[in-house]
C-alpha cells in the first residue's frame, strides 16, 4: 500500500493498525506531507472556516520542581534568572489580553512550590470573576486528582498536559527517575473525568524517539479523544543534557499536525512556537496543514526572555500588542482571520 492509500484511509476512516502507523510515519516522502496536508486543510476549512482561534499564553512562572532533560527551566539549570509573576500581575496580563480581544487565558507554568492549590484556586477564582466571559486554560503540569477538582470548581475549564510519549520506556529517557509515565497517564485520564477540556501531545524528533514511538503516541490519541492536541519540534537547550540532539523536523512535525487532524478532526490544535521557532514561517505552515489554533503570549517584556524551554525562541521581543499585530497579520497572508471568542471545543 503506498503511503497515500493509508493517508485515503485514515481521512476516511479516522484510524489506522499500529502497522500502518509505522509505515505511515518511518519514511514520509515530501509527497506524503503535502497530501496529507492538503486534506487536512480542506477539512479545517470545512469544519472551521477561515477562522484561527487566539489564545492568550501567561508564562506566570519559571521556577520548576522538575528536572526533564529537555526542558531549559528544569531544576538543575543554574543558568536561568528564576522568576515568579504574582496574582496581581497575572490579572494586570488578563487586563491587557482582554483589551486585545482575547477570550481565552492560558495559565502556564513550572511546577512551582510557592503556586500550590490554595494559591492557584485563588487565583482561578479571581480571573473567573473578573472575566466571566472567557476561557481559563492551566498548564500547570502533574498534580493529584483532588487538586484538580479543586481548580475545575474555582472556574477553570481546560487543562493542558503533554503526554510526551505514549511509550513507557521512552519516558524514562526523557525524564528524571522521580517521574513516571504512569502517573502522567493518570493525571490525563483524571482532568478528562473532571471535566476539563483536555489537551495531550508530544515533541517530535525527541532524544530516542523512533517511528513506533510515534506510532504509539497516534494510537494513543486516538483512544483517549483529547480536545485538544499539542504537538510541535524538539528544540534543543543549550543548558541541558539534550543540548547536542538534533532538532525535530518541520515536514514531520507538520506531517503529524496533518494527521492528527484527519484522525480526531474536531480537535483544536495550535501551530506551535516551537513550529515557528525552527522555520520562520512555521505557524503558517502549521495552518495551511491543518491547525486552528494559534497561542500568542501575553507575558509582560520583561520575563519573555526567561521562559526558555528551548533555544531562540520567537517572540520574545515583542510586547503583547505587537505580537498579536503580527500574528494578525500572518494569518491575513495566507487568507486566514483571527477569530474573537472563546473557541469551546465543539464535540
Ligand atoms: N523543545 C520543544 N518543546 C519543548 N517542551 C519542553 N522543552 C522543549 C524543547 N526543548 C515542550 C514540552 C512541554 C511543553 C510545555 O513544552 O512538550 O510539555
Amino acid at each position: 500500500m503506498s503511503n497515500q492509500v493509508l493517508i485515503d484511509k485514515l481521512n476516511r476512516e479516522h484510524n489506522l493498525s499500529f502497522s500502518e502507523w509505522v509505515r505511515l510515519l518511518a519514511a514520509p516522502t515530501p509527497e506524503d506531507v503535502t497530501y496529507a496536508g492538503s486534506l487536512a486543510r480542506s477539512l479545517t476549512l470545512k469544519l472551521f472556516g477561515r477562522q484561527i482561534f487566539f489564545r492568550g499564553i501567561i508564562e506566570f512562572t519559571n521556577i520548576c520542581h522538575n528536572d526533564c532533560k529537555y526542558c531549559g527551566i528544569r531544576c538543575s539549570n543554574q543558568q536561568v534568572s528564576r522568576y515568579r509573576l504574582t496574582p496581581e500581575d497575572i490579572l494586570t496580563c488578563c487586563e491587557e489580553g482582554y483589551a486585545l480581544g482575547y477570550r481565552t487565558f492560558v495559565l502556564q507554568g513550572g511546577e512551582d512550590n510557592w503556586y500550590n492549590d490554595d494559591r492557584m484556586t485563588a487565583l482561578i477564582k479571581s480571573i473567573r470573576q473578573a472575566y466571566p466571559d472567557c476561557a481559563i486554560t492551566l498548564s500547570i503540569g502533574e498534580k493529584e486528582r483532588a487538586s484538580y477538582q479543586r481548580f475545575y470548581d474555582a472556574g477553570a475549564d481546560r487543562y493542558l498536559l503533554r503526554h510526551e510519549t505514549a511509550d513507557e520506556a521512552h519516558y524514562q529517557l526523557l525524564h528524571p527517575a522521580s517521574l513516571s509515565w504512569k502517573h502522567r497517564m493518570q493525571c490525563l485520564q483524571d482532568l478528562k473525568d473532571i471535566g476539563f477540556q483536555t489537551g495531550c501531545g508530544c515533541m517530535v524528533g525527541s532524544p530516542y524517539q523512533t517511528p513506533e514511538h510515534l506510532a504509539k503516541d497516534m494510537l494513543f490519541m486516538h483512544d483517549f479523544q483529547p480536545q485538544m492536541i499539542g504537538i510541535g519540534p524538539f528544540i534543543p537547550h543549550r543548558d541541558t543534557p539534550f543540548r547536542d540532539f538534533a532538532p525535530g523536523s518541520t515536514a514531520t512535525t507538520l506531517l503529524m499536525l496533518s494527521l492528527c487532524r484527519l484522525m480526531l478532526p474536531r480537535v483544536l490544535l495550535p501551530s506551535t512556537t516551537a513550529l515557528g521557532t525552527v522555520q520562520g514561517d512555521g505557524r503558517q505552515l502549521g495552518v495551511l496543514a491543518g491547525c486552528n489554533v494559534i497561542m500568542p503570549n501575553l507575558s509582560p517584556l520583561s520575563v519573555r526572555r526567561k521562559y526558555l524551554l528551548y533555544d531562540n525562541k520567537v517572540g520574545t521581543g515583542d510586547d503583547a500588542a505587537a505580537g498579536i499585530r503580527k500574528l494578525k497579520e500572518q494569518m491575513q497572508a495566507i487568507g486566514y482571520e483571527v477569530c474573537v471568542g472563546r473557541g469551546d471545543y465543539q464535540g
